[in-house]
């Protein structure tokens, strides 16, 4: 593929570039109002998802309205437990709800190893995006970690502690590591058939990282992530893992090329952590963008002077807010192009 614009996929690879590329997690959504249109007319989250030709069309609006340097899919995590047999339903206000939870050994019966066939939905609006794109930017795939997924799994619901997910833990650590196992075969024939369809990057979203003390992090989580970074080999993987600064020094010694840092993590500490050679994502905090744009493009700066020391791909440090100005989503976007 020959494209108009790889800063992304060159700043991944560590490469200099003439700046910096930037993009933000949750761009493709309701930020928009162009976004909420097409959601409307689809009538449901899953409808959209699970329907490329408009999923395609809601990847794309970000690049056209916004001028970011890549595409996310547009898509979720929680498609991955779907396929293995743990169904999600998106309640409106309320979020994901998993009516049948994942809990002890006899309930894995319940699943499978999902076959990337089961997410054709995915692959099929990769592929469309790809070829509507034309080579204007790179897509980014995604998947969530296998300890983000297990803790929506074993919990059913969002939740402010996971205290469900974290006692299985601690109380059924060979159950636990079953999951998470079947969780990772999955998510690895997923990512490689995103990857066949055409999707030049991929991210993991370890959003619940945050919760895990160090130590059970390196078991229950980063030794999963490991396994998925050392299965792909194809494009540059990005590990973004909420909260868990602790783990950074054990991500710069796994095959990733970047590491995606939240607003809670100083760049300059985590350059010195994870040495010169991987490139480094973020991390703007997206209640900053409620800000005047003014004030948005000199905090811009300040983040970009604060990662000067390598290779750098601006984004925030977590997902787009719903009620954000886009006028400010705009500050942010054109001051990193401009600088
Ligand atoms: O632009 C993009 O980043 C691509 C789209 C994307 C969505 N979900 C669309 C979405 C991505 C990358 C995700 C990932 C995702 N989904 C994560 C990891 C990233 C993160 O934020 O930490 C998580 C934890 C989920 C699970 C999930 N999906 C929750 C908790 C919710 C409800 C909360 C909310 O924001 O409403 C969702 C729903 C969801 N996924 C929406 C969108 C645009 C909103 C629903 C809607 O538009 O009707």
């Amino acid at each position: 593929m020959i494209y108009q614009n790889d800063l992304i996929l060159r700043a991944a690879r560590g490469e200099r570039t003439e700046r910096t590329p930037v993009w933000m997690m949750r761009q493709a959504g309701r930020i928009l109002k162009e976004y909420r249109e097409v959601r409307a007319q689809a009538g449901s989250f899953k409808n959209l998802v699970e329907n490329p030709a408009l999923a395609a069309e809601v990847t794309i609006q970000p690049v056209d309205l916004l001028g970011v340097d890549a595409a996310i899919i547009f898509s979720d995590i929680l498609v991955v437990p779907d396929a293995m047999g743990c169904r999600y339903e998106m309640e409106e206000a309320r979020g994901p709800v998993f009516p049948q939870t994942i809990r002890n050994t006899a309930d894995l019966r319940l699943l499978h190893v999902a076959d990337p066939s089961e997410l054709q939905y995915v692959t099929d609006a990769i592929s469309l995006t790809v070829k509507q794109l034309d080579g204007r930017v790179p897509v980014i795939g995604f998947a969530g970690a296998p300890f983000t997924i297990f803790a929506y799994m074993t919990e059913g619901k969002g939740s402010k502690t996971f205290s469900i997910a974290k006692k299985l833990l601690y109380t059924d650590p060979a159950f636990s590591h079953r999951l998470l196992d079947l969780i990772t075969e999955s998510t690895i024939a997923y990512l490689k058939a995103q990857i066949a369809a055409g999707a030049a990057m991929l991210q993991l979203f370890d959003s619940w990282a945050g919760i895990l003390s160090p130590d059970q992090y390196g078991e229950f989580s980063g030794r999963y992530i490991h396994r998925i970074c050392e299965a792909i080999t194809e494009v540059p993987v990005t590990v973004f893992a909420k909260g868990a600064w602790f783990a950074i020094e054990d991500f710069a010694k796994y095959p990733c090329r970047t590491i995606g840092l939240d607003w809670n993590t100083d760049p300059r500490w985590a350059r010195q952590v994870v040495g010169p050679n991987k490139t480094l994502q973020g991390n703007l905090d997206p209640c900053q963008l409620y800000a005047t744009p003014e004030q948005v493009a000199e905090a811009t700066r300040s983040m970009l002077q604060a990662f000067a020391g390598g290779p750098h791909i601006a984004n925030l440090g977590h997902g787009v807010y719903p009620d954000t100005p886009v006028e400010s989503v705009k500050a942010f976007i054109n001051t990193v192009k401009q600088a």
